[in-house]
């Protein structure tokens, strides 16, 4: 598949997991079709089931805000999910339906060829782990870090629905998105030796 009007038909018509039953619409990613920036958030709320958007609920605002506050255009950015269909209410994605929706990702990853890549939470990350085969570990354990995967960076965050669970968390997210904008322009530049000294770099598979 090499087109995302092709990949996002086949979300909006897939029945790979039973959650095909109680949502109201599949959500596609969205975005920049030339992004730098992928992030990857766990899968559609109530209000992203209704509208087919992703991230236009309270998470969504949460995120809108930081990203602002931290200079980063939303405009230059593809937002996307690990689950396409909302879970059960209240419930994170199970495995199972991490892994069957886990090639949408993969394929847009390949269509799109971001740089970075932002998972929020554990499920974005689980669903990397079936797309790269790399166990990053606990979001808890990890975020703020940036990992080297030959030449894609992952800078995993928590996720905006933590942060409003647990709002002591709010100002190392915001700080975390302040620190990524700086990011941005030193991967713009290629600048190793800066991205060395200044971030938390974790190579993995000796890349
Ligand atoms: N939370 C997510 O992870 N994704 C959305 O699209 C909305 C809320």
């Amino acid at each position: 598949m090499d087109s995302l009007q092709e990949l996002n038909r086949e979300i909006q018509s897939c029945k790979r997991c039973d959650l095909f039953f109680s949502r109201k619409r599949a959500v596609c990613g969205t975005g920049e079709s030339n992004p730098q920036i992928m992030i990857i958030g766990e899968a559609p709320g109530a209000r992203e089931d209704e509208t087919g958007i992703p991230f236009v609920g309270r998470s969504g605002r949460l995120l809108r805000d930081v990203m602002g506050i931290a200079g980063l255009d939303m405009d230059s950015i593809y937002i996307s999910n690990a689950v396409r269909c909302r879970p059960k209410i209240g419930k994170s994605p199970r495995i199972s339906e991490i892994r069957k929706c886990s090639n949408f990702l993969r394929t847009e990853i390949n269509i799109l060829h971001p740089q970075i890549l932002i998972p929020m939470g554990n499920s974005p990350l689980k669903s990397l782990r079936s797309v790269m085969g790399i166990d990053f570990g606990p979001i808890s354990e990890i975020e703020g870090s940036i990992f080297v995967i030959g030449n894609i960076f992952v800078a995993p965050q928590f996720h905006p629905a933590a942060i409003l669970r647990n709002p002591k968390r709010y100002e190392r997210f915001k700080d975390n998105f302040l620190k990524l904008r700086n990011f941005v322009y030193d991967v713009r530049k290629m600048d190793m030796a800066e991205i060395e000294k200044n971030y938390r770099i974790r190579h993995i598979n000796g890349a």
